[in-house]
């Protein structure tokens, strides 16, 4: 592929390849020199049009640990102030010649479009409620490394998935890779007809996490529900709030996950978050350096390759 736009366009090979080379750079990032040289010589330009903490950090040693010259944007300062269109300003920075354009944009399709205009490899940072695909890739290589397998496994998702790119991402990931997901949550907060897409869908938590692998929690996405229905957060909590109590219905041996950012005592107990015999958040941030360091390793070697000769399709 010459971008890395969602999960959906990937073959399971394919996503097996990165999580592989993924698994290879959370070796280098281990040692003291973390240097390698797969992007020597490249420009990779990171636009954030939304906040973010992990995903812009994370992709930004990524790259310099990879050898690139790398230039973070600052979209506040940019002249999309002045009016500037999302496109205007891609074409502008595509003029400069970047190789790598990491972007992330609160309109879901955007980051698609932006994609067909510019001639650089282009990566999903996170669109709207549509895609979060290098947080679906580092999700999967953190079950993969904590389980020892990514198949076979049953996987609840819960809290607000129907305003969540995270869920989405990685609900079409572990299906790809045969793993039995549920969803956990309000009514209020699942997206309408998801029950026809073969996923099982429960409004208990303790009918949905009872016997699971792992649990993966989601923050209420506040920014994203357009004024419909917003829970109280004491209401959510005692329903949803992942605490020791609801999590004695996984089974004993169950991965506590979370993509952040956390809202403590809102969908997860700080106990629980912070219990380094259950919960991998910390694990997922270290996974996902590694993971975007494999996603730009791979699409360059495809910029670098012939015509059609990628080195993933
Ligand atoms: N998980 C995630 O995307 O976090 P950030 O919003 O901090 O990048």
């Amino acid at each position: 592929a010459r971008h890395l736009l969602g999960i959906e366009p990937l073959h399971p090979v394919e996503i097996t390849t990165i999580l592989d080379l993924a698994d290879k750079y959370v070796d280098l990032n281990r040692q003291p020199n973390k240097h390698g040289d797969a992007l020597r010589g490249l420009t990779q330009i990171n636009m954030f049009f939304e906040n973010s903490t992990r995903t812009q950090a994370s992709f930004e040693l990524a790259g310099k640990r990879l050898g690139a010259d790398v230039m973070n944007m600052a979209m506040q300062a940019s002249s999309i102030k002045k009016g500037e269109t999302l496109i205007d300003t891609a074409l502008t920075l595509n003029a400069m010649h970047p190789d790598l354009l990491v972007v992330r944009h609160p309109h879901s399709g955007a980051v698609d479009l932006l994609a067909q205009k510019v001639n650089c490899a282009v990566l999903n940072a996170g669109d709207g409620k549509h895609e979060h695909p290098t947080q679906a890739l580092l999700d999967a290589l953190t079950i993969r490394r904590a389980k020892g397998r990514l198949h076979r496994l049953n996987i609840a998702i819960c809290g607000d998935i129907s305003h969540s790119r995270v869920a989405r991402s990685n609900l079409i990931l572990l299906g790809k890779m045969e793993n039995r997901v549920r969803l956990v949550g309000p009514p209020t907060l699942m997206p309408s007809g998801i029950g026809e897409f073969g996923v099982e869908v429960y409004e208990d938590m303790a009918e949905g996490l009872k016997d699971v692998d792992v649990v993966m929690m989601l923050r209420l996405q506040r920014e994203r529900m357009d004024g419909g229905f917003i829970p109280s957060e004491r209401e959510y909590y005692h329903r949803y709030g992942l605490d020791a109590e609801k999590l004695a219905h996984a089974k004993p041996d169950a991965i506590v996950m979370h993509p952040g950012p956390m809202n403590r005592g809102v969908e997860i107990d700080g106990d629980i978050a912070d219990d380094i015999n259950r919960s991998v958040i910390q694990e997922q941030v270290e996974m996902g350096v590694a993971v975007r360091m494999a996603a730009m390793d791979l699409l360059a070697r495809n910029l670098r390759a012939p015509k059609d000769e990628g080195v993933y399709v």
